[in-house]
């Protein structure tokens, strides 16, 4: 059933003013600048707000505005990104950067459906900066944001549809992008997955999940598909003047056209010595002696659908 209008006045407010007295001090909540704004919420998609900091400051250092981002190579733009992971998001900042140029006087435009025509822009993004940056009364909801919706209403499964109607209901015309973070903040900080922090909660006496006691339960979470694992051999090769080996993979798939240790497959009962040899081989010709390898450890990094395992093999040549 949707809000009545006097329950939704109510809960605005109450989300407003708590927002007022409790926001964190975000370095993307400073100023409205939408190319900031876009930057912050692109770093922001699976990704944590600790995390996102510090490549944020960076980020807008090394490329101050759309322009500059525009005018830097792929290099510079996948260096600024390195460690952020889900690498994709950087290219498409960069290539939206150059939408921009190309396409709307290098300046983002305030429309949600313009703003959905940039890559990695879904309706989330596009709600985001079309609220934060622009003012106007869109809805965007984020993970966090689905979580408090979905506890307001007591839903265990409920639509995207059925929350950005909710969303769009709730949002407040006067401070939109406010409102937004709002609701993001509050599932962030206090309508936590668990054990929410309900006797702290602005909108409790609205929350129909409260009410029935089934907020930990709301929404249902999804069982977590497993992640299969794979194992490398990695090689590490030193020449005399500390230079290391690097090779760069492929233009597509996962880590595309970034740069890593010569690696290749490796069986469970392999052993990782010869198989980095191959690796190193494969790069470096016959010609060059890779030598004897020593086994110097495992590295293991997990990716949102991969586990992957490098044993890693140092050679000096
Ligand atoms: N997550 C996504 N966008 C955010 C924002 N603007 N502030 C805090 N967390 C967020």
């Amino acid at each position: 059933m949707p809000p009545a209008p006097s329950t939704v006045i109510e809960l605005r407010g109450a989300l407003l003013n708590w927002y007022d007295a409790h926001a964190r001090d975000l370095p993307w909540r400073r100023d409205t600048d939408p190319y900031r704004v876009w930057v912050s919420e692109v770093m922001l998609q699976q990704t944590r707000v600790e995390t996102v900091i510090p490549y944020y400051e960076r980020w807008l250092a090394r490329f101050p505005d759309a322009a500059a981002l525009a005018e830097a190579s792929e290099d510079q733009v996948l260096q600024a990104w390195a460690g952020l992971g889900y690498y994709r998001r950087a290219r498409a900042l960069h290539s939206g950067a150059r939408i921009l140029r190309e396409r709307h006087g290098g300046v983002l435009p305030d429309d949600p459906d313009a703003l959905r025509e940039l890559p990695g822009v879904g309706s989330y993004t596009a709600g985001a900066i079309a609220s934060i940056a622009f003012g106007r009364a869109e809805p965007a909801v984020d993970g966090n944001a689905r979580r408090v919706l979905a506890r307001l209403l007591d839903r265990a499964a409920p639509s995207a549809g059925a929350l950005r109607e909710l969303a769009a209901r709730l949002v407040d015309a006067a401070r939109p992008g406010e409102f937004n973070q709002a609701l993001m903040e509050l599932g962030a900080t206090v309508c936590t997955p668990r054990a929410p922090r309900c006797g702290v909660c602005p909108v409790a006496a609205h929350c129909a999940a409260r009410a029935a006691g089934t907020q930990e339960e709301r929404p249902a979470r999804k069982p977590r598909p497993a992640v299969p694992a794979f194992r490398f051999a990695a090689a590490r090769v030193q020449d005399p003047d500390g230079r290391l080996l690097l090779v760069r993979r492929p233009e597509g798939g996962l880590l595309a056209g970034m740069w890593e240790f010569p690696q290749e497959p490796l069986a469970d009962d392999e052993s990782p010595i010869p198989a980095a040899a191959r690796a190193a081989s494969r790069v470096l010709g016959q010609e060059t002696e890779v030598g004897a390898g020593a086994f110097l450890g495992d590295v293991a990094h997990t990716f949102s659908h991969r586990k992957e395992t490098y044993r890693v093999v140092e050679f000096r040549i």
